[in-house]
């Protein structure tokens, strides 16, 4: 980062810290840069328990729209379409990469990623002062997240083999599956998404909006389960027991888990929900926010399990 740029961002930094309420307590701490970068928010245990507008108090412009209207050869935004842009569920302008899974309309209907969803204690020290290409890879270039848990969920491959029924890749087989995944997700592992970063009920609701031709959107779906998929691998879900299940666990299933990540978990739902759906949304939402903080506090991995995912 530039110094001119720095200099911007805190002086920035210090005039939300002065208004903020939440850091109070550092408005008079942090009073340059190093102090700022070092805060002991960036680390274990206390990004844990950080919030979004803490992040946002000091990194506002990782939320501000700044793509390019073209890029320095002459092209055009507006005329630039990736092969993950042309998915049904695409839309508006181009955007960077924080407001699109954190602020466009479908990241805020379908997730509710945090800052420390995936920014979860970046050392500056662990990452490597020059290429590393000659060392033994110890140091990373960047750290500052970890893809193999957070990316990688959403940005696998379709696992189609694993999935009795399916003759071939969606890509290949959506016509032939009448472009539904509910079509047999109505019945198998219908236990999915209750975890603390995906909306499950608005997940579901937005698969049943029906396209222009009438049809359920497998789009939704398969935006996150290999439409977009940067990677060549498939992210091993959780296997979560469902009404109907086959006993018999497939070999490919026996080492998987049955539950989510501990700290994605949401309690289990309070017993109101039988009596009104209204009263269910805002009963379930508290304690969302509570078990977050609860989980929150788990000890940090070791450092070598963190250093292991990340290398
Ligand atoms: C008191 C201000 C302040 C707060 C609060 C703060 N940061 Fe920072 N952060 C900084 C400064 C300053 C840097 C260094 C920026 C640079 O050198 O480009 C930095 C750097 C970073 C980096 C880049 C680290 C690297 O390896 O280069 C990340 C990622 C980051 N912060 C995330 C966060 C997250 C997530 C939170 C909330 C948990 C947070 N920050 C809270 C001031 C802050
Ligand atoms: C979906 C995962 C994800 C979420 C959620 C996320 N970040 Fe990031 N963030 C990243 C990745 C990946 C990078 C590294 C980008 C790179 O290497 O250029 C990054 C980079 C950064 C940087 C370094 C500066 C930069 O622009 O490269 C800062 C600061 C930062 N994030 C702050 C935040 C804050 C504050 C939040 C919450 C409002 C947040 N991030 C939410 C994944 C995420
Ligand atoms: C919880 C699910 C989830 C996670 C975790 C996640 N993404 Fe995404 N990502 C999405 C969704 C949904 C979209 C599509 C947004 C849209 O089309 O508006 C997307 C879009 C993108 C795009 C395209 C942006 C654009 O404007 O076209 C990139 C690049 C991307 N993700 C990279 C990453 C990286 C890198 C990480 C890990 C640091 C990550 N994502 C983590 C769900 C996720
Ligand atoms: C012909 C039936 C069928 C269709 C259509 C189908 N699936 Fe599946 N899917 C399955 C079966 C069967 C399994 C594995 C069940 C088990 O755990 O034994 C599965 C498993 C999965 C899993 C879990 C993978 C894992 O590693 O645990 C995901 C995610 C998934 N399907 C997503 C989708 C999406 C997204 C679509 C639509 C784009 C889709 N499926 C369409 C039958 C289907
Ligand atoms: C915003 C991204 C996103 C969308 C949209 C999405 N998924 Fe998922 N899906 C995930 C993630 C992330 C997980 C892992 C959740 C966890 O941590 O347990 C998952 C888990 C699953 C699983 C494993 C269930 C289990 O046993 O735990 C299945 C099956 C699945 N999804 C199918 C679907 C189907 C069908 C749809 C459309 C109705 C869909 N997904 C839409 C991101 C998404």
């Amino acid at each position: 980062m530039h110094k001119e740029r720095i200099r911007r961002v805190l002086s920035l930094c210090f005039i939300v810290l002065l208004w903020s309420p939440f850091s109070a307590s550092n408005a008079t701490e942090v009073t340059d840069y190093e102090r700022a970068r070092w805060d002991p928010i960036h680390f274990k245990p206390a990004i844990d328990n950080a919030t979004d507008e803490q992040c946002l108090a000091c990194h506002q412009e990782v939320l501000e729209p700044s793509v390019k209207p073209q890029s320095p050869a002459g092209v055009k935004a507006t005329d630039a379409l990736a092969w993950y842009q042309t998915l049904d569920v695409y839309s508006g302008d181009q955007e960077t990469f924080h407001r699109r899974h954190l602020v466009t309309p479908l990241a805020k209907k379908l997730m509710n990623l945090k800052c420390n969803f995936c920014h979860q204690g970046n050392g500056p020290r662990d990452e490597t002062p020059y290429p590393d290409t000659k060392g033994d890879g110890s140091y990373t270039l960047r750290k500052m997240v970890n893809p193999e848990e957070t990316c990688l969920r959403c940005h696998g491959q379709f696992n189609y083999k694993i999935m009795t029924g399916l003759p071939g890749h969606w890509n290949d087989v959506r016509e032939m599956m009448g472009n539904s995944c509910l079509s047999c997700h109505a019945i198998f592992r219908t236990e999915r998404h209750q975890v603390n970063y995906l909306n499950a009920d608005a997940i579901e609701a937005a698969t049943k909006e029906k396209t222009a031709d009438g049809k359920e959107n497998s789009d939704i779906c398969f935006g996150c389960h290999g439409g977009r998929a940067w990677y060549q691998l498939e992210f091993p879900y959780p296997r979560h027991a469902w009404k109907g299940q086959d006993p018999k666990v497939p070999d490919w299933a026996k080492d998987r888990p049955t539950e989510s990540e501990e700290r994605f978990r949401l309690p289990a739902k309070p017993v109101v929900e039988k009596v009104a759906d209204k009263v269910v949304e805002k009963v379930a939402d508290k304690p969302a926010a509570a078990a977050k903080a609860d989980t929150a506090a788990k000890p940090a991995k070791s450092a070598t399990d963190a250093k292991k995912a990340s290398d």
